[in-house]
């Protein structure tokens, strides 16, 4: 069965950032145009990675943090975790061969270390031990969220799990993380399907979520995205914040550069990488849309090597957050 594709899906294949990412063996990138009969016949042999990199063999070292989550979260015995990792990664191989599923993103929980995480499951935390009105309930809404693996992270450390909310555009990767962490019948958090950068009046699947969020969490999302498709989503995710808290908050990681460029013009096929100027710019943009005025911060991590110089070398990975102004 071949993924349901939005028309900005099928729009977003920048080479660009493709080829940058696959030099460095990056995989922020979830986006392939690699059609899934020719990349499974990729996909088993000999070697660490295969499918250009995108496709790893063994479990990396980072997913060990995960293997703690699915052994006491979701009470897989220690010694079938690894099977079931393997297994759950090949059904969403099958889904759609993205850099991030062949190479285990998915149960990576780096971003845990992020300030901005750590303030929205602190505030989460909290919440829970005073009252709020209906109105004002702090909730968390992660979008792009693929199997839901940040989600269940905030419910492991002790988040209600009727406060989270998930996005995604592709249903079969929120079926998949029913079956990865095992609860189907005890996970309360709401997904709700739609296309976060559907041109006209938006996808009204995901009007159920207006006006509801504190917290919005976006990582390896809006440098899937041209200029324009990241107004639209970033104008969309304004819908979703509860108006009337000026301690909303949206953030995540993405992968930017230090020389973000002017390529994402409408019509134009190319994602726009953002730096910490960029980025503002953009939220400026979004502001005078929306009536509404927005900070932002947007710092680099580490840089994405390359080893090739020349534009490649400019990436970096981004850790940003963009608050009420
Ligand atoms: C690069 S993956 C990142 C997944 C997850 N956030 C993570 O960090 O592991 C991007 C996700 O965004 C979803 N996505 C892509 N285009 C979308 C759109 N237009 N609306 C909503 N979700 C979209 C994909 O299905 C995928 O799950």
């Amino acid at each position: 069965m071949a993924i349901q594709r939005s028309p900005a899906r099928s729009g977003r294949g920048g080479g660009f950032l493709t080829s940058a990412l696959r030099f460095a063996g990056y995989d922020f990138d979830c986006r392939s145009t690699t059609p899934t009969s020719q990349a499974n016949s990729t996909k088993p042999g000999a070697g660490g990675v295969s499918a250009g990199g995108r496709y790893m063999h063994t479990l990396p070292p980072d997913v060990e943090s995960a293997r703690s989550l699915l052994e006491e979260y979701s009470g897989i015995p220690p010694e079938h975790v690894d099977t079931h990792v393997y297994q759950m990664r090949d059904r969403l191989w099958d889904v759609y061969p993205f850099a991030c599923v062949g190479r285990f993103r998915f149960l990576s929980f780096e971003f845990t270390a992020d300030a901005y995480y750590q303030v929205a499951l602190f505030r989460l935390l909290q919440a829970q031990t005073e009252p709020e009105p209906a109105e004002h309930e702090t909730r968390l809404l992660d979008v792009g969220c693929c199997v839901g693996q940040v989600l269940r992270k905030l419910a492991f450390d002790g988040v209600d799990s009727s406060r989270l909310y998930g996005t995604d555009v592709e249903p079969r990767f929120l079926d998949i993380g029913y079956e990865l962490f095992r609860d189907r019948n005890t996970f309360q958090a709401d997904f709700v399907i739609g296309d976060l950068v559907k041109q006209g009046e938006g996808d009204e699947r995901l009007d159920v979520l207006d006006g509801k969020m504190t917290f919005i969490h976006a990582t390896s999302f809006f440098h899937l995205f041209t200029w324009d498709d990241q107004v639209r989503a970033a104008i969309r995710m304004v819908r979703f914040l509860q108006p009337g808290r000026r301690d909303a908050m949206i953030f995540g990681r993405q992968v930017g550069t230090v020389l973000p460029r002017d390529n994402g013009k409408a019509g134009s096929d190319k994602v726009y990488l953002h730096n910490a100027h960029s980025w503002q710019r953009l939220w400026d943009e979004v502001g005078e849309r929306t009536g509404t005025k927005w900070k932002t911060t947007m710092e680099p991590t580490e840089t994405i090597e390359t080893g090739a110089g020349g534009v490649e070398s400019s990436l970096r990975k981004m850790t940003f957050s963009v608050v009420r102004g």
